[in-house]
């Protein structure tokens, strides 16, 4: 089973991405993840999209294109959670044509539905484990007082450089001009399913669960 996980910047795609990945066997997409590692690495393209990310624009079409093409060319475990992708027109039509070239298939796509209002507080709450990217959140889930992340042990806790409200409101606007319109894309092909996002973390992940079955 291959889904995509859309919703703003905040939404929770990275949390619930997590949990599947724990609970099923998924194997998480997430092409932030993967350009921040290209950044940290030091790369060509990593040095090159730092910037980009750090203003909270999106990146070229191309680049994470050719990121996740590697990824499903190169097999899967249980099926791909794209988590941030795709994010433009042009990447939804790449993705379907690479799932089809591969003989698979999109199974489902969930907007995770929340408030604008609600997500400066999330995005500036968050921290995540350098080593294993367990994500922390210092009002509902701080990180542990022994200064441990409470799944690998690690004590390097990290905050993004473009978690600040500045950056947010350029993400956000990019979210509404260039992603958002594939809603409605994949609702017209019958893919679309909304959860409430605003829900705790456990209630959001009963209802994805309820959208996937077992
Ligand atoms: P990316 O890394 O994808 O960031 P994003 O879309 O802005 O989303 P976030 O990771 O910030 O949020 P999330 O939905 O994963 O929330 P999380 O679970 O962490 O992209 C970063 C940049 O990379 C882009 O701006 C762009 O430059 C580039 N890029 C990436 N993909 C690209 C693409 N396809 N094309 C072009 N450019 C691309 O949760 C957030 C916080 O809220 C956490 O602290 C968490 O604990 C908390 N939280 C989660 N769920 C809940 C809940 N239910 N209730 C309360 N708090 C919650
Ligand atoms: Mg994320």
């Amino acid at each position: 089973m291959n889904i995509i996980l859309m919703g703003p910047p905040g939404a929770g795609k990275g949390t619930q991405a997590r949990h599947l990945v724990e609970t099923r066997g998924m194997v998480q997409l997430s092409t932030g993840d993967m350009l921040r590692e290209a950044k940290e690495s030091g790369t060509e393209m990593g040095t090159v999209v730092a910037g980009v990310m750090e203003r909270g624009e999106l990146v070229t079409d191309e680049i994470v294109i050719g990121l996740i093409r590697e990824k499903i060319e190169a097999g899967q475990g249980n099926g791909f959670i794209f988590d941030g992708f795709p994010r433009t027109l042009a990447q939804a039509d790449a993705l379907a044509d690479l799932l089809a070239a591969t003989g698979q298939t999109l199974d489902a796509v969930i907007e995770m539905k929340v408030d604008d209002d609600v997500l400066v507080a999330r995005i500036t709450a968050r921290s995540t484990c350098g080593n294993c990217g367990e994500v922390y959140n210092d009002n509902i889930r701080p990180q542990p007082a022994d200064g441990t992340c409470s799944n690998c042990g690690a004590s390097d806790f990290r905050r993004r450089a473009d978690d600040n409200e500045e950056s947010l409101r350029t993400r956000l606007m990019e979210y509404y001009k260039k992603t958002s319109p594939l809603i409605g894309y994949y609702y017209a092909k019958g893919d679309l399913t909304r959860v409430n996002g605003l829900a705790d973390i456990k209630t959001v992940q009963a209802s994805i669960a309820g959208v996937l079955g077992n």
